[in-house]
């Protein structure tokens, strides 16, 4: 069996993470959790969102966070935005790499950002066009594919679907999500061929939610097969508002921690993204919940 020699890990954790959380965090928090993700060696950090407002208030400070984050080279910012509205507040502040965001269960499209898939298809190609003419760099999201927080039947055949339609729209990766955290890796199994024989391997990421413990085991299967681009949040924070019953991403430090010891190469310091996940923490109400940092965090108080 051969695996990836290197992954891109893509850090989830300054957007994903904070949509979810109810303690107020400072605008200021915020830019100093980022900067420090941003010097831990990723190429990714996702920053924020131009979403509504109403939608997910936490964010509502994205351009300001935006604005004031440090740019790195070789480090995509990227930005989600769910219509023209967010992709022009976006580009105002400079963004160059932004994330549109659709998923193969209606329902949850529907919660999410009051559209049908096709409607979000049909937005997001004004948006796509009008990146790519822009020299903006795409990714999509399809999430909630492998099940649904509202009892909607998904297959393989509708996450295959969406996913076309998205690549069609010109997005430079897709991300496949695990929006609440129910998938397990027969699942992987049946889904990334699939998607293989339609989109180059080297443009999907996979995207686990960590709620049943499955994460782990499921970036295993995907790893078998030949998948190399994984997203992760910093000490495990994430959840979507809108998906009830969603928790945290995978960890960074438990997916970092799990492929560097099995000589996969990241190019990410696991050290420096502990201490942006231990500064985080420090603004927080809760702990965190990555195994791999509550591990290390113990060792280094004895
Ligand atoms: P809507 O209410 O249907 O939109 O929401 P609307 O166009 O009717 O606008 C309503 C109001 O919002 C108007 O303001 C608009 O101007 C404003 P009002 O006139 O009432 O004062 N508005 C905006 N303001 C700022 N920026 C914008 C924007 N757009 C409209 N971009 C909408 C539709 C899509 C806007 C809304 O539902 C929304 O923002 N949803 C985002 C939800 C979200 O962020 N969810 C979490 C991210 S997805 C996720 O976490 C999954 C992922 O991690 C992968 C996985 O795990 O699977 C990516
Ligand atoms: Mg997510």
């Amino acid at each position: 069996m051969s695996l990836p020699a290197r992954v891109r890990v893509c850090e989830m954790g300054a957007r994903d993470g904070l949509q979810n959380e109810h303690t107020v965090i400072s605008t200021g928090d915020k830019v100093r959790f980022i900067d420090l993700l941003t010097d831990a060696g990723f190429d990714y950090v996702e920053a924020t969102s131009f979403v509504s407002p109403k939608a997910i208030p936490q964010l509502a400070d994205a351009a300001d966070v935006f604005t004031r984050i440090r740019k790195k080279p070789g480090v995509r910012h990227t930005v989600l935005v769910p219509n023209m509205k967010g992709y022009e507040r976006a580009r105002a502040v400079g963004a160059d790499s932004i994330a549109v965001f659709t998923a193969s269960s209606e329902a949850f499209t529907k919660r999410n950002i009051n559209m049908t898939i096709d409607e979000s298809i049909a937005v997001f190609g004004d948006v796509v066009r009008r990146a790519k003419a822009e020299g903006v760099w795409v990714r999509g999201y399809v999430s909630t594919a492998f099940g649904s927080p509202f009892g909607d039947r998904v297959t393989p055949a509708m996450v295959v679907n969406v996913s076309r339609k998205l690549m069609a729209l010109g997005c430079d990766e897709l991300s496949i999500g695990d929006t609440i955290g129910v998938g397990v890796p027969s699942q992987v199994d049946e889904l990334v061929p699939a998607l293989a024989r339609e989109i180059p391997l080297d443009r999907l990421a996979f995207h686990f939610h960590d709620t049943r413990g499955t994460a782990l085991a499921n970036v295993y299967a995907a790893l078998q097969h030949g998948i190399s681009i994984f997203d992760a949040s910093s000490g495990g924070l994430g959840g979507c508002p809108y998906a009830p019953g969603a928790t945290g991403n995978v960890g960074t430090e438990d997916v970092l921690y799990m492929l560097h010891a099995m000589g996969i190469e990241t190019g990410v310091d696991l050290d420096k993204v502990r201490a942006a996940s231990r500064f985080i923490a420090s603004v927080l109400d809760h702990m965190l919940t990555s195994k791999a940092f509550q591990a290390m965090e113990a060792l280094s108080k004895k």
